[in-house]
């Protein structure tokens, strides 16, 4: 079992510092997600773990071995990257037997690992094909399975899946979780979609330009983020934030609309900035509601329909389900659950305020 330890880990290029006091403890079997925007150091991360990288502060531990300097070949950790970087001029039998043939594996042994991988990747009727004869979604299960016939204890996974088309990228997505079952082994995985993160991890680890800004379960990410940056940056469409100010007599105030404060934000001073936030999942339409709005826009997608309201500046998506029954420009009435709203001090951090009010 394999757990990768990283302690106040600095990272730099030249003089740009991309990464600074870095913590991370990635437990034994886990499948942990890198999840943030484009840029923000995800892949750096993950190369520096893998030894492609030089650390500069800090350290990395594998397995309880100190790794931090040590050569990539000697870390156990498998890589697959975002470009598929096959053989071309090999079949897929050559390809996954390659790393293997680097390390000297007896024949026999070569074999097996070869045919459980192709087994597992369903490449077994495809092993004499080369690169240019397979689709992408084939490509990266060779790709996937290079990694996998070394038996690493840690998988390192850079955006395996961003090449593919929407469809095979479910599809592999499915695969690589029955994957992470069958292996058990550490799986250390980037990616900037939420989507993938979400359905993918057994915790994801938000970044923003280099700084980790939450660990937590995919659940905890999304009902209880840490910050405005986490919350925004998960789920789709993203969480509604409404800007506003503590009022008189325990009033949350904005342009768009004014509600008690609940009880845990009662003793806030009157001026002090907060943000409201909601799910699109939880706003409610219906002339029963205590706020006005007019619809700006309504997107079907099938099993559910999104209606983008508009509100006094503020534009505000709700998620409904089944298709959608209301008409562009019309006005209405919106309200939410908000036993679910999320509270935000001026600094962007969420304060616990769970307790329940009524509109
Ligand atoms: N080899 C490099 N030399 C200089 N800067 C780099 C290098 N690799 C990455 N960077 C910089 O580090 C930052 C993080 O990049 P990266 O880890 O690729 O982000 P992500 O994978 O999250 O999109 C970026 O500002 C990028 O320009
Ligand atoms: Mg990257």
């Amino acid at each position: 079992m394999t757990r990768v330890h990283i302690q106040d880990l600095g990272i730099r290029f030249g003089k740009h510092e991309v990464i600074q006091g870095l913590d991370l403890d990635v437990h034994s079997g886990e499948f942990l997600v890198l999840l943030g925007p484009s840029g923000c150091g995800k892949s750096t991360l993950l190369h520096t773990i893998a030894g492609l990288n030089p650390v500069s502060a800090g350290s990395i531990h594998i397995g309880g071995q100190d790794m931090t300097h040590a050569e990539p070949s000697r870390r156990g950790v498998g890589m697959v990257f975002q470009s598929y970087a096959l053989y071309p001029t090999m079949t897929v039998k050559e390809n996954l037997a390659f790393p293997l043939k680097m390390a000297k594996t007896p024949k026999a042994e070569l074999e097996k690992r070869v045919a459980a991988a192709a087994g597992m990747l369903q490449l077994t009727a495809l092993l004499d094909r080369r690169p240019g004869q397979l689709s992408g979604g084939q490509r990266q299960r060779v790709a996937i399975g290079r990694a996998v016939v070394r038996e690493a204890k840690v998988l390192l996974l850079d955006e395996p899946l961003s090449n593919l088309d929407a469809k095979l990228r479910t599809d592999l997505r499915r695969e690589l979780k029955t994957l992470h079952g069958r292996l058990g082994n550490t799986m250390i995985y980037v990616t900037h979609d939420q989507v993938e993160a979400m359905t993918l991890a057994t915790r994801i680890v938000v970044m923003h330009q280099g700084v980790i800004q939450q660990v937590g379960t995919p659940a905890e990410v999304y009902d209880r983020p840490k910050n405005l940056r986490v919350a925004g940056f998960v789920g789709s469409p993203a969480i509604n934030r409404i800007d506003g100010r503590v009022g008189e007599a325990g009033q949350f105030v904005s342009p768009a609309l004014a509600l008690p404060l609940p009880a845990a934000l009662a003793s806030r001073q009157p001026g002090e900035a907060l943000t409201l936030a909601v799910r699109p999942e939880h706003l409610r339409l219906g002339a029963d509601q205590p706020f006005a709005a007019e619809i700006q826009l309504v997107e079907p997608l099938g099993n559910q329909h999104v209606v983008w309201l508009g509100s006094a500046g503020a534009t505000l998506s709700a998620v409904l389900p089944g298709q959608p029954a209301v008409a562009e420009g019309a006005a209405l009435r919106f309200g939410f659950d908000a036993a679910k709203a999320l509270w935000f001090d001026a600094a962007g951090e969420r304060i616990e305020a769970s307790a329940q009010f009524s509109l």
